[in-house]
């Protein structure tokens, strides 16, 4: 089989709103063009679906993406690209999920300052944070621990989606992952 039909997952990590569901669909898209079969777990559907009833503890933020690494995993395994896109605060847990799957793992950093995210406040949720109307909200009274060696690091705050869809791929195919 060749390297073309191997899975591997890709990681967006981020603060809320600072694009990674937006760039991941972009990514998705690609891959697909170039024939590649893709699955993305987004935290907002996640959390509908397999995570349902979790809330954003850090035991329960462990567990959901724990989970996520999970379906990773039995995805990449099965030729499949995966794409996770979630806040994923804690680097203990992503390192994880990264030695779960063996490696095959490209985490993709979607930094932004805060600012900039509660500014454009796009599910109007930085500013109830902000009031104290929602506690523990990530970047604001709930911790974010950035990756110290991420694979990708995208930018929202200066290139467009498009941009940073293609900073993705460009990596990917370096590694050998996609042609
Ligand atoms: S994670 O921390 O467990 O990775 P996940 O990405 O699944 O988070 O979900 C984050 C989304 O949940 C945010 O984009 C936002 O819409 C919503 N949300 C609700 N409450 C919080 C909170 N306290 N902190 C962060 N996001 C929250």
């Amino acid at each position: 089989m060749g390297l073309e039909h191997q899975g591997f997952t890709i990681w967006f990590t981020g603060l809320s709103g600072a694009g990674k569901t937006t760039v991941s669909r972009l990514v998705e898209k690609e891959l697909r063009a170039r024939g590649c079969k893709v699955e993305v777990l987004d935290g907002d559907v996640v959390r509908e679906n397999l995570s349902k009833g979790l809330g954003f503890s850090k035991e329960d933020r462990d567990t959901n993406i724990r989970r996520i690494g999970f379906v990773c995993e039995l995805l990449a395994r099965n030729d499949v690209v995966a794409i996770a896109a979630a806040i994923s605060p804690y680097r203990a847990i992503r390192d994880e999920n990264r030695a779960r799957v063996g490696g095959r793992f490209v985490e993709v950093y979607c930094s932004a300052p805060i600012d900039v995210l509660a500014e454009r406040d796009v599910k109007g949720l930085y500013r109830k944070a902000l009031r104290g109307e929602i506690k523990h909200f990530t970047g604001v009274d709930d911790p974010y621990e950035p990756p110290l060696n991420p694979e990708v690091v995208i930018a929202s705050d200066k290139e467009t989606p498009e941009e940073s869809a293609a900073k993705v791929i460009a990596k990917l195919e370096k590694l050998g992952y996609i042609k």
